[in-house]
């Protein structure tokens, strides 16, 4: 598919008033997208577990215009509160997505959010926020498009989200997502996410992620400042060719289910991803003293164990605790009794592989 095949066609039966309401989860890379085009595509191919617990509700109203110009006009509450300062990086996604969706324009709107973690936990609230809006907008592109397909509602509704914010893109569907060309799966692509195409080992289905909150302040630099970061990076180069072969390497791990080395391969990605913005120019250290002890406690918890517990990283200072449904009574005695200290007012978010986003 092009981008062209996503560019919709002129409706003459738009309803005067419709809503929508979507919720949708977050996702947790394991090969992770750090580096970007203009159009935001990918550098490398990344892989994802979408979650099930951390998600976004959102209602989408919309009310037809008398006057059609070019103002985008909307507003945003969350959790009832109108929220301005959500709204710039909203209208930017209106505007970008205007040329696939220019039925949008007849519209004014009201968006209604809510997220199931708390706002302020450092967890980016961006992949789950931006995949329910998307989805709000091809439910009423589906409505005015009775012959829409299912497979195209759902590529279309990744290609959008990944207009809004990249990663959003891979926490439409459940399970393990791929978005990124790769020479060795055919269905790859830039554009969106798809469903991850091979066989995977049961183990992975229902992997559980417990997110330890150890930072719950605004992030020093946004996901967008660091994938600009790697423009001029050093390692730019170097970085993308290494995610390629993990995705290769990933991908008989998750066939195999070789939980041993999938620790391995997690967990140098998450530090490889600190150590590029660690190497930035500006350089930026996003771990805190309690994310290090976490890692620590979490590889000597291993070692004595042999439980294939492991951690990953966002882009920040929260710390993603992955391990399988076998030995998990041990994994969440040894996070009660070991690592919830080192969390904000001990807080943590036990979640797991889920099945994409609902319409509610
Ligand atoms: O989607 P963005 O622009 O917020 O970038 C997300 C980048 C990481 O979360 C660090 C990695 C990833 O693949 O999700």
């Amino acid at each position: 598919m092009s981008e062209e095949n996503f560019i919709a066609n002129n409706f003459t039966n738009l309803p005067d008033t419709t809503s929508y309401t979507w919720s949708s989860p977050s996702n947790i890379a394991l090969v992770k997208y750090w580096g970007k085009n203009q159009n935001q595509t990918p550098k490398n191919t990344s892989i994802s577990f979408t979650l099930s617990n951390s998600r976004t509700i959102t209602i989408l109203e919309l009310n037809k215009r008398n006057k059609v110009d070019n103002n985008i006009l909307f507003d945003v509450y969350y959790k009832g509160k109108k929220m301005d300062e959500f709204k710039s990086k909203i209208e930017l996604f209106f505007r970008n997505i205007l040329k696939y969706c220019s039925y949008l324009k007849e519209y004014s709107f009201k968006i209604t959010t809510e997220n199931t973690f708390p706002h302020s936990s450092g967890i980016a609230s961006s992949a789950s926020g931006m995949s329910a809006l998307a989805l709000c907008i091809m439910s009423l592109e589906k409505d005015l498009d009775c012959s829409m397909k299912e497979d195209f509602f759902y590529k279309k509704a990744s290609f959008l989200s990944r207009i809004g914010s990249g990663s959003a893109c891979r926490s439409i569907l459940g399970g393990i997502n791929l978005w990124g060309k790769h020479v060795d799966i055919e269905q790859s692509t830039d554009l969106y996410s798809i469903k991850y195409p091979f066989d995977i080992c049961k183990d992975f289905l229902d992997y559980n992620d417990t997110i330890l909150l150890v930072d719950t302040e605004p992030k020093q630099v946004s996901s967008s400042e660091g994938h600009k970061l790697m423009k001029n990076h050093i390692y730019a180069e170097e970085r993308y060719k290494i995610a390629q072969k993990n995705v290769t390497k990933l991908k008989s791990i998750l066939k195999n289910g070789n939980l041993h080395s999938f620790t391995s391969l997690i967990e140098q990605e998450a530090m490889m991803l600190h150590a590029l913005m660690m190497t930035s120019n500006p350089s930026y250290v996003l771990i805190k003293p309690n994310t290090l002890k976490i890692i620590n406690s979490i590889k000597s918890f291993r070692e004595t164990t042999k439980i294939p517990v492991c951690f990953t990283l966002d882009a920040g200072a929260n710390v993603h605790v992955l391990y399988p449904k076998e030995g998990e009574n041990e994994v969440k005695l040894f996070i009660e009794s070991e690592l919830k200290e080192y969390c904000k007012n001990n807080s943590f978010i036990l979640d797991k592989v889920g099945t994409g986003a609902v319409q509610l």
